[in-house]
C-alpha cells in the first residue's frame, strides 16, 4: 500500500518533530504505545539498525492489524513486534529484560481517524452505526450500555468536564428522558437526541453532538485513568537518557502531562523557605525543551487534526 493510502487510515501528526524529540539511537529499544495506523512506528523503525528494536502496541485490534501491514511493507534492518496492550497493562506486556531499557517511548493520545470515520466502530456522529465507542471491543461496556444506566448528574458532569459542553444539563436530561421510552443503541439516535436538546443557536456552527460524543468516548475508554496509569509506570521502564514523547489533543490531558513532567524534574516537597532539601526526592531527569511543540501552519493546513496537537518531551537520567 502506498503511504498516501496509509494516510487515509490515519495521518500521523508532528511526525518530524516526534522523531527529533525522541533523539533516536539506531541501536535502541523503542516503544510506541499508540501505534494506530503505524505512521509514527514506521518512521521510528526506518531509523533503526540491526540492533534496534521497536515494540508497537495498541488496545485496538484493527489498529494492530494496520500497523502489522505497514511495518511488514517496510524494508528495514531493525526488528519489531506488535503487541496488544492498553496503557494500564503496559508493564505486564513487556518482558523483564525490556523493563528499564527503553530508549524512547511515544504516546500519541486520543483516537485515530479510522476509529472516528468508520461508522461500525460507533464513534461517528456523522454516520449511523452501533453506539459502541470502545477502542477495544472486547473490553468494558459500550457507550450504549453506559448510557442505559448512568445517573443524569454523572452524565452531565462527564459532558461538562470532558467535552466542555455548555448545554450539558439539557443534554443529560434529554438522554435520560429518551432512554425511558426506548433503548439508545445507535450513533444516529444519540446525535439526534443531542441536536434536539440544544438551543437553535448551538446548532448553527459545528455539529451540536461533537462535544458530547468526545466526552462520552473519553468516559467509555477511561482515557484519563489510562493516561494516569501510563505516567505512573513510565519512570521504572526507561533507560538513563531515554526519552518520553507524548502528543495530546485535549487541554486536560496536556495539563496532566505538563504537571507530571514538571514533578519528575523537580519532585522536592520541602517548603519553599527551607534552605536545603530534606525530603530526599531526587529529579528523575529533565525537560529538554521548556516549551510545548505545536504543528506548523503548513501541517495544520494539510491536516486540521494537527491544530490542537501538543507535544511534550521528558528525558530520564543524567542528573545528580
Ligand atoms: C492518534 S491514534 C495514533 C496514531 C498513530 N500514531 C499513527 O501514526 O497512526 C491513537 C491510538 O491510540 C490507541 N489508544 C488510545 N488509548 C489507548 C490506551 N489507553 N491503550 C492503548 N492504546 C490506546 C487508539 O486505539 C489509537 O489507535
Amino acid at each position: 500500500m502506498a503511504s498516501a493510502d496509509y494516510n487515509k487510515w490515519h495521518r500521523p501528526v508532528l511526525l518530524a518533530e516526534t522523531i527529533e524529540a525522541l533523539a533516536l539511537k539506531p541501536g535502541g529499544l523503542y516503544v510506541d504505545v499508540t501505534s494506530g495506523g503505524g505512521g509514527h512506528s514506521a518512521a521510528i523503525l526506518s531509523q533503526l539498525n540491526a540492533e534496534g528494536r521497536l515494540i508497537a502496541m495498541d488496545r485496538d485490534a484493527d489498529a494492530r492489524e494496520e500497523t502489522r501491514k505497514r511495518l511488514e511493507s517496510l524494508n528495514t534492518l531493525g526488528s519489531y513486534s506488535v503487541r496488544s496492550s492498553k496503557f494500564s497493562s503496559l508493564s505486564l506486556n513487556l518482558f523483564d529484560e525490556e523493563k528499564g531499557h527503553i530508549d524512547g517511548l511515544l504516546a500519541d493520545l486520543g483516537t485515530s481517524s479510522y476509529q472516528l470515520d468508520e461508522a461500525d466502530r460507533g464513534f461517528s456522529y456523522h454516520q449511523d452505526g452501533p453506539l459502541d465507542m470502545r477502542m477495544d471491543r472486547s473490553d468494558g461496556e459500550s457507550a450504549a450500555e453506559i448510557l442505559a444506566w448512568i445517573k443524569e448528574d454523572d452524565l452531565a458532569y462527564i459532558l461538562r468536564k470532558y467535552g466542555e459542553e455548555t448545554h450539558a444539563g439539557r443534554i443529560a436530561r434529554a438522554i435520560v428522558r429518551e432512554r425511558k421510552l426506548r433503548a439508545i443503541e445507535t450513533t444516529g439516535q444519540l446525535a439526534e437526541i443531542i441536536s434536539k436538546a440544544v438551543p437553535a443557536s448551538a446548532r448553527r456552527k459545528k455539529h451540536p453532538a461533537r462535544r458530547s460524543f468526545q466526552a462520552i468516548r473519553i468516559a467509555v475508554n477511561r482515557e484519563f485513568e489510562e493516561i494516569e496509569a501510563l505516567l505512573e509506570q513510565i519512570p521504572v521502564l526507561m533507560s538513563s537518557g531515554g526519552r518520553v514523547v507524548i502528543i495530546s489533543f485535549h487541554s486536560l490531558e496536556d495539563r496532566l502531562i505538563k504537571q507530571t513532567f514538571a514533578k519528575w524534574e523537580d519532585p522536592c516537597e520541602c517548603p519553599r523557605e527551607f534552605p536545603i532539601c530534606v525530603c530526599g526526592k531526587k529529579a528523575l531527569g529533565k525537560r529538554p525543551y521548556r516549551k510545548v511543540i505545536e504543528a506548523s501552519d503548513e501541517e495544520v493546513e494539510e491536516n486540521s487534526r494537527a491544530r490542537s496537537a501538543k507535544l511534550r518531551v521528558f528525558e530520564f537520567g543524567g542528573v545528580g
